[in-house]
């Protein structure tokens, strides 16, 4: 048994679709949560720098004595998330895999993925997918205004809804069986990403995947925390604006008395 907390990490409000996950499926564990607002997206920026941010926004989670860490952000993912495990002795866990595994378990041949422009030039996707399976058609696509429309649009809009259907229209050319929302912003999106692609396609959401590892890593290395301790006070971060970040977050997790508080983050 462990009851020291989970740390997740995101560029801003995406983490939160992972969060929602574990606290379905891991209701016991405690949340400690930062997104980085202030400097999102991380979609443009460069890996080096990805990788910075998320190494200042980890070394804030471990001071806070996290017994697991999860990256709750594909583009982190991808820039960070081999450098950190290998240098972290908590178990680091990412979001790009889980995706992957669960796009391998489908039977479909032709495969979508929507990600951030770093993600998608990271080339993790792809790579990951075609070393499962290399007879899958692999159709990749960033789709960064996605990002951008649920940090700062009524996520729930109409207008979302039309940026969404007129990005996903590049489908129509480039069909897919499978598609995986390989930003953990898309999950809130996910009803007009399913309205655009139609009913014969297969969405999954990376980061909630994510969980399933978490749970076995808790299991298998004994970290579950314990049922008897009431204790539980998940806290939230943002670099950004606690007030902006606060509404979204208390409409996605349906939780009126979340508490958000703002994060210097120091270079
Ligand atoms: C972004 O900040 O560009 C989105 C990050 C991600 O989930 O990939």
């Amino acid at each position: 048994m462990d009851n020291r907390a989970i740390g997740y990490m995101d560029s801003g409000v995406g983490g939160l679709t992972v969060v929602k996950q574990a606290l379905t499926q891991l209701p016991d564990e405690e949340i400690i949560y930062v997104g980085d607002t202030a400097r999102m997206p991380y979609g443009p920026r460069p890996q080096a720098e990805v990788r910075d941010f998320t190494w200042q926004i980890t070394n804030f989670l471990l001071e806070q004595d996290i017994k697991l860490l999860v990256i709750a952000c594909n583009t982190a993912t991808a820039a960070a998330l081999p450098d950190l495990q290998a240098k972290l002795s908590i178990p680091v866990v990412g979001v790009i895999q889980p995706g992957i595994d669960a796009a391998l378990h489908s039977k479909n041949p032709r495969v979508g993925v929507i990600a951030t422009e770093g993600t998608v030039d990271s080339g993790a996707y792809a790579q990951g997918l075609a070393s499962g399976k290399s007879d899958l058609v692999v159709e990749q696509l960033a789709a960064p205004e996605f990002v951008t429309a649920v940090e700062t649009m009524d996520y729930q809009s109409e207008t979302v809804a039309k940026i969404v259907e007129n990005k996903l229209a590049y489908f129509k050319q480039h069909p897919v069986d499978t598609l995986i929302m390989g930003c953990t912003h898309f999950p809130l999106i996910e009803t007009f990403i399913g309205q655009a692609m139609g009913p014969a396609v297969t969405l999954i959401d990376a980061g909630a995947e994510s969980i399933n590892v978490v749970e076995k890593i808790l299991a298998e290395q004994d970290l579950k925390h314990a049922l008897s301790v009431a204790t539980k006070a998940n806290r939230f971060y943002t670099t950004g604006s606690a007030t902006h970040f606060g509404a979204i977050a208390k409409r996605w997790l349906e939780d009126d008395q979340l508490l958000v508080e703002g994060l210097a983050i120091k270079d």
